[in-house]
């Protein structure tokens, strides 16, 4: 038997439910904020990423999926959303006009790490990006949405790092500094973390090897290097954050995994998934539209990773399949050609309707309409065809009652209609 590929996987019925509410829910949310919905390839040239994101990481150094398209081109399954956006906004000239967006998308990802609990080769992202914002309100209302999206979803056990990266002003202070304590330290150092400490020392404060950490457990903070136009937005990213009653930690080790973040970084941790904590990260990119040849726009955006946050849901709830709202027993070939007349039409009415497709007893049909929970059961046998009248078991109180055949299904409708009214829908709880 084929398998899937290791660190893939398959989305079964029983939990797309909770993904399908988790999309809603976000899309809702961020339609309120003013955020439009971008669907990006899910491929692009290998060198967005690699310029984007920075050849000195992980992601770009080992994980990605790169392979030499047969035209000649090397191409790359997306590790991320981001630098695919912000070729969007410069290819489509979308800065023209209102260079101010806001988008998000969501969908998967690729990433060739090794797989464990929450870390996956394909994995998704809820991405959200905006651009042509300098000021710091719109870092702290982003914050702000992606606390919504959480506490609408009512998942409480994550909180959020927050940090600033500076600017390309007061980063070569820092990275002096930074370089002159590592050099200190390098033979502690694993071997990534001394071929890159000199060309991007700021990786090695990410560096996941239990040595590296403690390596650069006294390493200077950022925090402390910031010019006054980074403190000052800073401050009012904190002081804005205070004001919503949004709460954060200040978190001086945060750096993210990825090159392209100026100024407010953030990260949403958990204790639920074990080694995996993040699950969901982002920040300023002041200067990446402009590397990337657009012109010098600001831009700030986040990504909640869709597979943890839906593991830390599945512990708290589960999704309910939707019960039809009526089976059909249909007893002999007469009766399941009327029966599927009638299924049909009350499809069409837009209600969910089961019926026998097979030659099962009465009693064995019963038992799968139990199974299934339908709200209610109609019995259509030759017997009841030839009376003009029908049974409709009510699956819950057991009541029986009579149905004409004549408008049987104007009938059902109005009944099954207002008992779906009543609230026996499928739903998270
Ligand atoms: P990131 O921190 O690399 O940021 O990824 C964001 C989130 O995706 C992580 O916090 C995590 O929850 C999830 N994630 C990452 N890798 C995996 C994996 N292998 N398996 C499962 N989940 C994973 C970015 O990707 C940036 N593009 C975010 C951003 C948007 N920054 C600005 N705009």
């Amino acid at each position: 038997m084929i398998q899937l590929i290791r660190g893939f996987k398959d989305i079964l019925p029983g939990e797309a439910g909770l993904w399908q509410h988790v999309e809603g829910t976000a899309a809702r949310l961020f339609a309120t904020f003013g955020y439009g919905e971008i669907r990006v390839p899910i491929m692009e040239k290998t060198e967005l990423f690699a310029r984007s994101i920075g050849e000195e990481t992980d992601i770009v150094e080992k994980e990605m999926y790169t392979f030499a398209d047969r035209g000649g081109d090397t191409l790359t399954l997306r590790p991320e959303a981001t630098a695919s956006i912000v070729r969007a906004y410069i290819q489509h000239k979308m800065y023209a006009g209102d260079p101010v967006h806001k988008l998000y998308t969501i969908g998967p990802m690729f990433r060739r790490e090794r797989p464990q609990k929450g870390r996956y080769r394909q994995f998704y992202q809820i991405d959200a990006e905006v651009f042509g914002i300098a000021g710091p309100y719109i870092d702290a209302q982003m914050i702000h949405m992606l606390h919504l999206l959480f506490q609408h979803l009512a998942v409480t056990d994550v909180h959020t790092h927050l940090n600033s990266l500076g600017c390309p002003a007061c980063r070569p202070r820092f990275r002096e500094a930074l370089l002159a304590m590592l050099d200190g330290v390098t033979d502690q150092l694993c071997p990534d973390c001394r071929r890159r400490k000199d060309r991007n020392p700021l990786r090695v404060l990410d560096c996941k090897v239990p040595a590296c950490r403690e390596a650069v457990a006294d390493a200077p903070a950022i925090v402390d290097y910031l010019c006054a136009d980074c403190q000052a937005h800073f401050a009012t990213v904190t002081r804005a954050l205070d004001q919503l009653q949004v709460p954060y930690t200040l978190d001086k080790r945060l750096v993210r995994g990825l090159d392209y973040y100026t100024r407010t970084t953030f990260e949403l941790q958990t204790g639920v998934l074990g080694a995996q904590s993040a699950v969901a990260g982002g920040g300023r990119y002041d200067g990446l539209v402009e590397a990337l040849g657009g012109p010098a726009t600001p831009a700030i955006g986040f990504a909640v990773g869709f597979d943890r946050l839906v593991e830390i849901l599945s512990r708290q709830h589960t999704m309910a399949a939707r019960p039809p709202a009526l089976y059909i027993a249909a007893l002999g070939d007469a009766a399941k050609e009327q029966a599927f007349r009638w299924a049909a039409e009350l499809l069409e009415a837009g209600i969910q309707v089961e019926m026998e497709h097979g030659d099962k007893s009465l009693k064995a049909q019963m038992k799968r309409a139990d199974r299934l929970g339908a709200g209610h059961v109609l019995i259509v046998g030759e017997a009841e065809l030839a009376a003009g009248v029908l049974v409709l078991r009510d699956m819950q109180t057991k009541a029986q009652r009579e149905l004409p055949v004549a408008g049987v299904t104007a009938a059902l409708g109005a009944l099954l209609q207002s008992a779906r009214n009543s609230g026996d829908d499928g739903n998270i709880s």
